[in-house]
């Protein structure tokens, strides 16, 4: 159990290690309550209240929820009220038909008004919906400002954070988190939070999963370690703000936009316990595994996080990085292969150059490659690699691609269509591919 002093707003965030423990953490010594949830009443007269994030009678292994110990509930808000989203947050990607092509955009640029990261979160595509509680939104957010007097909240799916550039602070219900680019966080569904901007700008990619929440993936053969490794997963400490005024919470609801006003900061859980709650990971802890004989295995065992359907392996979805790593295969094509997929590809690069194309994939950039369609590497990288030397290893260094990959097709949201960052040419990556065919030599 973690203990604060009552918490400063400069105060420097802590985390607990490891991925869905039952955690127990209180800002104030004796603030969670022994032996019980709802006491009569409550240590320092505070509120308890449950959240959670599964049905009650989820099996224990999928069971995510958490006991709260709060200043004021969160019953206390509204009415609510429609209000428009600014920077176009889509969530309904089944009217316009779609096409097989294959898209990749380049960097957006950084807004040019003040934005804080809520009104700078724009959609590429995605599939399902928040009524069907499966699939997911992809976005990208730029922002030049914080969240000032306003907290947000996602009742449709929870939010998977991956920073590109600019450091965010996000302070939730249940604590603070900072992250920074090489880092991801989690926001669960449903949970208030405010996002700062310590470096002024920031910009990123947001997964929405509508489905079930995110977890390490089984690990099959490999055993018991490698890939993510549950310790690395740090979980906030209880931090709270007792500050009174005028403030709004926005919540997205079924893919619409809703204010209430609130005359005090929802972030005053000065205690919790539970396994339903925001977290941080450092992509450069990903303990990386592939082939030390022939071949590629396939890119599912660079999965760090997935969220399972109701097929079993067959994700909703998965988020895999591609890290600094060795290839010591011999005999190899070494950068990914040619394929077509039943799965679709949103791709996004952290940092570096990602190995499969020599140019036009820059970082903050995006590419989809949807069911069925043919890729794999460009023409240049396809020369190089198969004339490579592949007696010795090769180190690919200084690089963050990720990828999130989903078993329905991935919708471009029709302003995604119009970005001028979207790059027409982008097919001639591959049409100089050469023919190398010769009857007659095996
Ligand atoms: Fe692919």
């Amino acid at each position: 159990m973690s203990s604060q002093p009552p918490a400063a707003n400069d105060q420097a965030p802590c985390y607990m290690t490891g991925f869905g423990n039952a955690f127990a953490t209180e800002a104030l010594p004796g603030a969670l309550p022994v032996g019980r949830n709802s006491p009569t009443r409550c240590p320092y007269g505070l509120y308890a209240e449950q959240f959670s994030g599964t049905a009650f009678t989820a099996p224990r292994a999928e069971n995510r929820h958490s006991w709260l110990y709060r200043i004021r509930p969160a019953a206390q808000v509204g009415p609510f009220e429609a209000c428009a989203q600014a920077g176009g947050w889509v969530s309904h990607f089944g009217a316009q038909p779609v096409s097989p092509n294959r898209l990749r955009w380049g960097a957006r640029p950084m807004p040019q008004t003040p934005t804080d990261f809520i009104d700078g979160i724009a959609t590429v595509g995605g599939n399902g919906g928040p009524g069907e509680d499966s699939g997911v939104g992809i976005h990208i957010y730029t922002a030049n400002a914080p969240m000032q007097g306003r907290y947000f909240h996602d009742a449709d799916g929870e939010l998977l954070i991956v920073p590109q550039q600019g450091r965010l602070r996000v302070d939730t219900e249940l604590g603070r988190i900072d992250l920074a680019p090489l880092e991801i966080a989690v926001i669960p569904r449903g949970m208030r939070f405010r996002v700062t901007l310590p470096d002024g700008t920031a910009r990123g990619y947001l997964l929405e999963n509508f489905g079930a929440p995110m977890r390490p993936p089984e690990r099959g053969p490999i055993g018991s370690n490698c890939l993510a490794n549950v310790r690395d997963f740090e979980t906030s400490v209880a931090w709270y703000e007792d500050i009174e005024g005028d403030f709004a919470l926005v919540a997205k609801f079924e893919g619409g936009f809703w204010r209430a006003r609130l005359d005090h900061s929802p972030l005053d859980v000065v205690a919790w316990h539970g396994n339903y709650a925001p977290y941080k990971y450092d992509l450069r802890r990903f303990n990386t595994i592939g082939s030390i004989s022939f071949d590629h295995p396939d890119p599912s065992i660079f999965t760090v996080l997935t969220s399972p359907s109701d097929t079993p392996g067959t994700a909703n979805m998965d988020f895999a990085i591609f890290p600094p790593r060795i290839l010591a295969m011999e005999d190899t094509f070494r950068p990914p292969w040619f394929h077509r997929n039943i799965a679709s590809e949103f791709m996004g690069l952290i940092q570096g150059v990602y190995d499969a194309k020599a140019e036009g994939f820059m970082p903050g950039g995006a590419s989809l490659h949807n069911r069925m369609s043919g890729h794999g590497p460009d023409a240049e990288t396809f020369e190089k690699a198969s004339q490579a030397d592949t007696s010795t290893p090769h180190y690919i260094r200084d690089t963050m691609a990720f990828m999130f990959e989903t078993r329905r097709v991935i919708r471009p949201a029709a302003a995604a269509l119009k970005w001028p960052e979207l790059q027409s040419d982008y097919d001639a990556c591959w049409q100089g591919l050469r023919k190398h065919f010769d009857p007659t030599r095996p």
